[in-house]
């Protein structure tokens, strides 16, 4: 039994065989698929899939990316959406002063207004932080949601153990597998058991040995394989421990 807490089947890298691609993570023993959200399109299409197959759910919501492309009344649409018993979260929302896409006061703009928007409806919001620390850390501390994930972690230990304490869960994807992963051994040794999550983030974050493939949910268990490695665990424990968290999180 494996979650995938974090993957785009939506995205155009499946539109060749996305039906096909499900049945068979399905039968490899994933047992849950959250499908991640980045814009207003992608949060239609996530329901969608959502509503097709019983394994599958859906969050609702604007990515940094996404955010310059975003029109007035999106956040409406996506509130309502968001009421489908089907969407179990906001995301994925943050902000990315990597690739900075959209204008950086924009990202902080529909951060803002989609933290509310999980505040007031008692949803758990799917964190992107990718080189905005200290900003994303400034905006979560404002709103004390019930639920949160930073999804791919990729912060310092230091800042984990912040995290940990504010009540965030940290989801982590092929990248721990790859060589030049520094920080991860130790964050993941040091993580409370309960905190902990998985994911693809597929199509992309391919782990080892696939690294340069096109990733699918059925790849998670190289990460629940890595994690175990880490913590002197075994996959079994890992694959069930991490179910639980995702079920726990998303209410399922
Ligand atoms: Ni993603």
């Amino acid at each position: 039994m494996l979650f995938d807490t974090h993957a785009h089947l939506t995205d155009e890298a499946f539109d060749e065989d996305r039906d096909e691609l499900i049945q068979t993570i399905k039968n490899i023993g994933v047992s849950f698929v959250l499908n991640a959200a980045t814009c207003l399109k992608t949060s239609y299409k996530s329901l969608e899939l959502a509503e097709k197959h019983d394994f599958i759910y859906a969050s609702v919501g604007v990515h940094p990316h996404d955010c310059s492309g975003a029109q007035d009344g999106d956040l409406e649409k996506i509130a309502k959406l968001a009421s489908h018993k089907k969407a179990v979260a906001i995301g994925e929302i943050g902000l990315d002063y990597h690739y900075d896409f959209s204008p950086r006061e924009l990202q902080k703009v529909w951060f803002n207004k989609q933290m509310e928007l999980a505040r007031d409806l008692h949803l758990p919001v799917i964190i992107h932080d990718r080189e905005a620390h200290e900003d994303t850390l400034e905006i979560v501390k404002k709103y004390k949601l019930e639920k949160g994930v930073f999804h791919c972690y990729s912060g310092s230990l230091e800042m984990a153990k912040e995290l940990i304490k504010l009540g965030f869960y940290l989801s982590f994807t092929g990248a721990i597998t790859f060589k030049n992963a520094r920080r991860s051994p130790e964050i993941i040794k040091w993580i409370p058991e309960d905190r902990i999550m998985i994911e693809t983030d597929s199509p992309y974050m391919t782990p080892e040995p696939y690294r340069g493939k096109r990733n699918h949910p059925g790849m998670v268990r190289f990460v629940a394989e890595k994690i175990a490695e880490i913590r002197g665990s075994t996959f079994s424990e890992i694959a069930a421990l991490t179910t639980k968290n995702g079920r726990e999180f998303f209410h399922i």
